[in-house]
């Protein structure tokens, strides 16, 4: 065990908490583990991981000597001065974030000088001053609080932690800022005390508590907007002819831009980006500014989902009778997180519209299946697409990309293939004799084209 690291405490388990747990024991501190769900704690103390994150389970066995898993917050308490809060903020129906389980936290903290929370879960701008403020209300004033957003992604998540963009520390300048700072330390560039340049290390941005809540919210926001943006070209160019896929590339390549997220495809999901964007949409509208162009980038992303609909109905007329498969279900690949998933969008319209719905995902089905009534979970790809009418592509996992297209037209009652993430080979499937359509892109010729060199 080190004995130069700061022991912390990590308040819920879920994909922020037991990832940043364990990448700070790998770091070298001892970690306890906090949370209210006592089934989770226990699989967990017996070494089971209760999410699919790729490298974590790995993490969590070679670093098992640093973490404790408890329900009992007293555990961290006595052991670590700083407290990292990473307890679900999820939408409540007006839109704004439900913070129930941040207050909760808040409300079992002890009065002491010695404490600090360090927000991990995302949260409205206003949120550390208002905790602040409660810290005083109830007779805890020297209780310190530092915002810590954090950016990882799932799929990714563990190497994100190890290896972020960016640390973001919003504090008021006292010993808890600059003790998240020293825990971060060997993540950060040389600039900032960390290994120097040979490592790609992060950039540390310590800033105001209000103004770290912010880069949160609005990095989300503009991610977001970036993908309701290039699927918005990708309708236009399937009006126009244009290919979404070329003119992504010609766009990305211009460094201003970027290549990442112009992805066309049926639209985004998952436990982050839709409750954010809607959680500034809303903080804007509480404080009396109508944030027009996130209104766009919610309704444009609602729309894309069911543009999948209308395109099944152009090739088959009425859904009505129709078995419909789905390549995946996670909102991502290598997750297992359903939230926000645009599959459930997508199979509860199909199956309004009349259709049957038989799915496939590699990981996530157990997690899908109580949220999806009524469709039917097949075993593998080709169980999926046996007697189907059509498939849609909804989350582009590498076993779908490794399709032999020949064999999924051979198993298919039907020829329609949708490719809702513009993963496949168009030209492939057409030459396997399959109606192929993808997002923004033209109907592809049935040879394998040459891929063009498009000057910028
Ligand atoms: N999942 C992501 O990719 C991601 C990325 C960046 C930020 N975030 C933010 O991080 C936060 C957590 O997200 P998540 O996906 O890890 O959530 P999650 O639902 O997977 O995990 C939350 C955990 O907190 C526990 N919990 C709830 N109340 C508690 C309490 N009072 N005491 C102790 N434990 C409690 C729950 O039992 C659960 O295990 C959210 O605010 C989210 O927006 C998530």
């Amino acid at each position: 065990m080190s004995a130069e690291r700061e022991p912390i405490g990590v308040i819920g388990t879920g994909y922020v908490g037991l990832v940043t747990a364990v990448g700070f024991a790998e770091l070298g501190s001892d970690v306890v583990c906090v949370d209210i769900d006592a089934e989770k704690v226990a699989r967990l103390e017996r070494g089971e991981i209760p999410i699919y994150e790729p490298g974590l389970a790995e993490l969590v066995e070679k670093n098992r000597e640093r973490l404790t898993f408890t329900t009992d917050i007293a555990v961290a308490l006595e052991r670590a001065r700083l407290l990292f809060v990473a307890v679900g903020t999820p939408p409540t129906y007006s839109g704004d974030a439900d913070l129930s389980a941040v207050h909760a936290v808040v409300a079992a903290m002890p009065a002491s000088d010695r404490h600090a929370l360090v927000m991990k879960s995302t949260v409205p701008v206003g949120t550390g001053a208002a905790i602040k403020r409660a810290f005083v209300e109830q007779g805890k004033p020297g209780f310190r609080y530092v915002s810590c957003p954090e950016f990882l992604k799932e799929g990714t998540a563990v190497a994100d932690f190890l290896r972020p963009d960016r640390v973001v520390v919003g504090d008021d300048g006292d010993w808890a800022g600059d003790a998240v700072v020293e825990l971060y330390r060997p993540l950060l560039n040389a600039e900032h005390g960390g290994k120097g340049p040979a490592a790609p290390l992060g950039e540390l941005v310590r800033t105001d508590i209000a103004s770290a809540e912010m880069v949160k919210l609005a990095s989300n926001a503009f991610l977001a907007t970036k993908i309701s943006f290039i699927n918005e070209i990708a309708n236009v160019c399937e009006e126009t002819g244009a290919d979404v896929v070329e003119v992504a590339r010609g766009m990305g390549l211009d460094e201003r831009i970027g290549p990442r997220f112009l992805n066309a495809g049926i639209g985004f999901g998952g436990s982050c980006f839709p409750k954010d964007v809607t959680a500034l949409k809303q903080l804007a509208g509480n404080s009396g500014y109508h944030f027009q162009l996130l209104n766009s980038v919610i309704e444009v992303n609602e729309l894309q989902k069911r543009r999948v609909i209308g395109k099944l109905e152009k090739h088959l007329g009425t859904l009505v009778g129709k078995r419909v498969a789905l390549l995946g279900l996670a909102f991502k690949p290598n997750t297992d997180d359903m939230r926000e998933a645009s599959s459930l969008v997508l199979a509860a319209r199909l199956q309004a519209a009349g259709a049957s719905v038989v799915a496939f995902d590699p990981i996530s089905a157990a997690v899908a299946k109580p949220l999806l009534g009524g469709v039917e979970l097949a075993g593998s790809p080709l169980e999926a697409l046996t007697g189907a009418d059509a498939a849609v592509l909804v989350t582009e996992w590498q076993e779908f990309r490794d399709l032999d297209l020949g064999v999924v037209a051979d198993a298919m009652a039907g020829d329609v293939l949708i490719d809702g993430r513009n993963a496949l080979d168009g030209a492939a499937a057409a030459a396997a004799g399959l109606r192929y359509e993808g997002i923004g892109r033209p109907a592809p010729r049935p040879a394998a084209q040459p891929s063009s060199a498009v000057g910028v």
